[in-house]
C-alpha cells in the first residue's frame, strides 16, 4: 500500500469567528460575523449590550487554545491551519496603529503551535470583516478597503514573518457571489455590477497582499481559497454540459484570476452580456500581475446542473444550491457525500492551473450521541474521511502535487451556515449545546484514534 509523502501535511483546520469568542475582549471590534448571529446567511442584527449570539463563547478557543493545541499534537498534527480576526488586530478596520493586544494573542497562539511541532497555515481573513468598514465605507464596495486591507495584511506579514511561513488570503473568496455581506459586505439585495466589483476591489487587495508576502517574507508561500463546488452535468444533453462548464466556470474564475493574473475571456463576455462595467484601473491591472504560489480549496461534495427546468429543483449544501445527484447519498444536513469527486477535483484543478494544492477543508458534519460512558462512536465520520484520504492518495499516483490536508474543524465548533455546535465535524468532542449550555469539557471520540493511526502510518492504515 503506497503512503503519503514523507513532507506531506497532515492537520486541521479552524476559523477565528467559530472558535475563539472573547469577541469583545482585549480591545477586539465588531467584525460582520459578529452581527450575524445565525450565520452567514442569517440577517445582520446590529449588537448591543447583553445581545448573544453561540460565537460570542464558541468553543472559548480563546482562553483554552494550549489545551486544545496539546490534543491536536497527541494526534500528531504537523500543521493546523487557523485564521486572524482582522478586527483584532484593526479593531475598526481604518485605524492607522494596530491593537497590541490583538498582535500579542496571536504571537502566542503561534509560540504554542510551533512549540509542538505544527507549521502555521494563516488566512487572513476568514468569513470576517470589520464592521466599521461595513457601516463607514461600505464594505469591499469601496476602494478604500483595499488600503485598509494591505496595511492589515502587511502588519501582521511584518510582526509574524519569523513564524508564519504558509498564509492565505480570502477563505472561499467565490463564495462572495452567494453570500456577499460575509464575503464582500454587502447586502443581500445588491446588484450583479456591485457584487462582482466588490470581488474585484477583494482580488486586487488579494493580489497586493501576495506581493506584500514576498517583499516582507520572501521564504513565505501564500495561496488562495476557493470552495471547490464542482458540478457533474445531469445528463448528457450538449445544453447540461454546456450549462456544467459555465456553472463550473463561477468558481474557476477566481482561480483563473489569482493564477493567470488577468480576467479569463468568458468573463469579459459575461459582463459585457449583463451590462457590467467594472471600474479596472491600470494599478489594479498591474496588482493582478502578481500571483498566488499554491491552490487551496475547501472540499464536501458535489452537484449537478439541468437545463431542463422541471428536473432543476435545487437543494441548498454549504454555501451553494445545487440539484441532487441520483447517485449519491447525503449527510443529515442534506450534503451529498463523494470522495471520488475529490480525486476529480484535484486533477481538474492540477490539470487547469498547473500549481500545488492544499486541502485546507473536507469533513462531516453530524450530530453525535455520547454513549453513557461518554465515548463517542463516530464511525459515520470515519467512513466519511477514510473514503475521501483514499481518493486523495489516487489523485498523489495521478500525478497531483498536493502538499496537504487539514480538515475541517478538527475539534467541534460553530458552523459557519447556520452559527449551530450541534453539527459536529470534530475528533474531539466539545460539551456545549445549541442553547449555549455544557461546561465546554473536551473529550476524545473514536475518530481521534482513527486519526493519529492515519497520520502515523503516513496513510498506509487507510
Ligand atoms: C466552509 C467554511 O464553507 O465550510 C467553514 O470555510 C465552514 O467556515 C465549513 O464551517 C462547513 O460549513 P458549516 O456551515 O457546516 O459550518
Amino acid at each position: 500500500m503506497n503512503t503519503f509523502p514523507n513532507d506531506f501535511l497532515w492537520g486541521g483546520a479552524i476559523a477565528a469567528n467559530q472558535v475563539e469568542g472573547a469577541y469583545l475582549e482585549d480591545g477586539k471590534g465588531l467584525s460582520t460575523s459578529d452581527v450575524q448571529p445565525k450565520g452567514v446567511f442569517g440577517d445582520v442584527v446590529e449588537r448591543v449590550a447583553g445581545d448573544s449570539s453561540l460565537k460570542d463563547i464558541a468553543i472559548d478557543f480563546y482562553h483554552r487554545y494550549p489545551e486544545d493545541i496539546a490534543l491536536f499534537a497527541e494526534m500528531g498534527f504537523s500543521c493546523l491551519r487557523v485564521s486572524i480576526a482582522w478586527t483584532r488586530i484593526f479593531p475598526n478596520g481604518d485605524e492607522t496603529t494596530p491593537n497590541e493586544a490583538g498582535l500579542a494573542f496571536y504571537d502566542k497562539l503561534f509560540d504554542e503551535m510551533i512549540s509542538k511541532g505544527m507549521t502555521p497555515l494563516v488566512t487572513l481573513s476568514h468569513y470576517e470583516m470589520p464592521w466599521g468598514l461595513v457601516k463607514g465605507y461600505g464594505g469591499w464596495g469601496s476602494r478604500q478597503t483595499i488600503a485598509f486591507f494591505e496595511r492589515y495584511a502587511r502588519t501582521v506579514f511584518e510582526r509574524y514573518k519569523n513564524k508564519v511561513k504558509l498564509w492565505l488570503t480570502f477563505n472561499e473568496i467565490n463564495m462572495s457571489l452567494h453570500a456577499p455581506m460575509t464575503g464582500v459586505g454587502l447586502p443581500g439585495n445588491s446588484s450583479k455590477g456591485e457584487i462582482f466589483q466588490a470581488i474585484h476591489h477583494q482580488l486586487v487587495a488579494s493580489a497586493l497582499a501576495v506581493r506584500a508576502c514576498h517583499d516582507i517574507i520572501p521564504d513565505a508561500k501564500i495561496g488562495n481559497m476557493i470552495l471547490g463546488g464542482l458540478m457533474y452535468p445531469l445528463s448528457c444533453k450538449p445544453e447540461d454540459v454546456l450549462e456544467t462548464l459555465q456553472q463550473n466556470r463561477t468558481w474557476q474564475f477566481f482561480g483563473d484570476v489569482q493564477c493567470r493574473g488577468e480576467y479569463p475571456g468568458y468573463m469579459r463576455r459575461f459582463f459585457r452580456e449583463n451590462g457590467i462595467n467594472l471600474e479596472i484601473t491600470d494599478a489594479d491591472r498591474d496588482a493582478l500581475r502578481t500571483t498566488i504560489d499554491f491552490i487551496s480549496f475547501s472540499y464536501y461534495m458535489t452537484g449537478c446542473v439541468t437545463t431542463d427546468e422541471e428536473l432543476n429543483q435545487k437543494a441548498r449544501g454549504n454555501i451553494l444550491s445545487m440539484v441532487p445527484n441520483p447517485h449519491l447519498a447525503s449527510s443529515e444536513w442534506g450534503w451529498q457525500i463523494d470522495p471520488i469527486g475529490l480525486r476529480t477535483l484535484l486533477n481538474v484543478m492540477w490539470d487547469r492551473w498547473q500549481k500545488p494544492l492544499f486541502i485546507v477543508e473536507n469533513g462531516l458534519g453530524a450530530k453525535d450521541k455520547p454513549q453513557a460512558d461518554g465515548t463517542i462512536n463516530d464511525d459515520y465520520r470515519i467512513s466519511y474521511l477514510n473514503d475521501h484520504l483514499i481518493q486523495v492518495r489516487e489523485a498523489i499516483e495521478d500525478g497531483v502535487e498536493i502538499m496537504g490536508y487539514t480538515s475541517w474543524g478538527p475539534i467541534d465548533l460553530v458552523s459557519a451556515s447556520k452559527a449551530e455546535i450541534s453539527k459536529r465535524y470534530g475528533f474531539i468532542y466539545v460539551d456545549r449545546d445549541d442553547a449555549g449550555n455544557g461546561t465546554l469539557a473536551r473529550s476524545r471520540k473514536k475518530s481521534f484514534w482513527w486519526y493519529k493511526d492515519v497520520i502515523a502510518s503516513k496513510g498506509a492504515s487507510l
